[in-house]
């Protein structure tokens, strides 16, 4: 693909392919918006590797305001926000300034909450730098911060004027951090397009050399998804599949700290154990999860548990499911390429579903 893609979300313009920046610097000389000022929030790492190409590309943003914070996770909190908050006061941003999210999940989550409460909510545009962030974090409007640990449990619904997604980014991207975004890649394929999953399956991850297909058609489908039901009523629940038990491994693996799993390998490690789920109860061919669990464990590490670890597990499930009304809903697949929303089983059958990770 040599071309621009354009993919209209809700109502803003998601720009895919190399020519992006093109697009980018027509955005910003566009009278349209005459903004005031450009602030671009990014961590060290984006800082070090991905600005230097953002200006080299955009040269009119050598002028922005550079608002850099601390990489990680933990970061991700209203302390954060509020450093955030007062230096956009101090570098006197008003309504018409505009700020350009150039970073990972992390970074579009916090600033497009900083800048949707700034002010009554000021402009913002994401340039994604992960492969997680353009397939995934950098679209669909949902942004804000952990609390005690609590993930995303502060924020709001709020679209970016503009996604601009280019994987000249990923050249420098550690490959822990593209695996975690191809976690997401494999779900796209197993809950929404058969013939995707064809596609990414020919190679494993380390093999692709060419990403604009790939993270084409992962963004098509999350946006058609979101489209159509942008603040997570029903049909965007397609979009968990993996992340019941994904969440749980995550979970498990930072409490008992023998090995941290990325959020991409704790969901690529829920993604067998629910396939397993959609075997049992949601027709998915024996066949297909057989498909499905060679290939994600060609891809990733295997997470090693043993049978003590089972309760622990399981005791992380149940937490997710107090607080989800006693109900613990699962998105499963019927087929691939085919989910199936609103699932529950009993505790008995979640604890089958770890016996058979443990067997494999
Ligand atoms: N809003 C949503 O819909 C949504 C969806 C999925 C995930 N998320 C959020 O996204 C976050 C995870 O995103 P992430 O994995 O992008 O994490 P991240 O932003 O922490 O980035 C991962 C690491 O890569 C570094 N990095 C970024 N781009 C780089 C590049 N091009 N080269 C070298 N290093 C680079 C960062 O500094 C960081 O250390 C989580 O907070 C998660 O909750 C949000
Ligand atoms: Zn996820």
């Amino acid at each position: 693909m040599s071309k621009i893609k354009v993919i209209k979300a809700i109502n803003y313009p998601i720009y895919i392919g190399k020519a992006s920046f093109t697009r980018l610097n027509k955005y910003i000389n566009s009278s349209e918006f005459k903004y005031t000022k450009f602030l671009i929030l990014v961590d060290e790492n984006v800082k070090q590797f991905c600005l230097p190409v953002l200006i080299k590309n955009a040269d009119k943003l050598k002028f922005s305001e550079i608002i850099e914070i601390k990489s990680g996770e933990e970061n991700k909190t209203i302390e954060t926000c509020k450093l955030l908050w007062q230096k956009l006061i101090d570098l006197k941003a008003d309504r018409k300034s505009v700020l350009i999210n150039l970073g990972g999940g992390v970074i579009s989550d916090m600033g497009g909450f900083v800048a949707s409460t700034y002010m009554r909510g000021i402009k913002y545009i994401n340039i994604p730098t992960t492969l997680l962030s353009q397939v995934d974090a950098s679209i669909g409007g949902k942004v804000g911060v952990n609390q005690n640990k609590l993930k995303n449990q502060i924020g709001l619904f709020s679209n970016p004027e503009a996604v601009f997604i280019n994987n000249v980014f990923l050249k420098t991207l550690p490959e822990k951090e593209l695996l975690s975004g191809f976690a997401e890649i494999i779900k796209h394929a197993l809950i929404a397009d058969a013939d995707y999953w064809k596609l990414i399956k020919k190679q494993p991850v380390d093999k692709v050399r060419e990403w604009e297909d790939i993270i084409l058609r992962s963004v098509e489908i999350k946006n058609e998804i979101i489209k159509n039901d942008p603040e997570e009523e029903n049909l965007r629940k397609v979009l968990n599949f993996g992340h019941t038990f994904g969440h749980a491994f995550e979970t498990f693996s930072l409490k008992f700290n023998y090995k941290f799993l990325s959020h991409g390998e704790a969901i690529a490690m829920g993604m067998i154990c629910e396939s397993y789920l959609s075997y049992k109860i949601a027709g998915l061919p024996e066949s297909q999860l057989d498909e499905i669990v060679k290939y994600i464990l060609s891809n990733f590490e295997y997470y090693k548990i043993n049978k003590d670890n089972i309760e622990e597990l399981f005791k992380f499930m149940i937490h997710d499911k107090k607080r989800e009304n006693n109900n613990l809903n699962f998105t499963l697949i019927s087929s691939i390429g085919k989910a199936v929303i609103n699932q529950n089983c009993s505790n008995d059958l979640i604890k089958q579903c770890v016996d058979y990770y443990c067997s494999i």
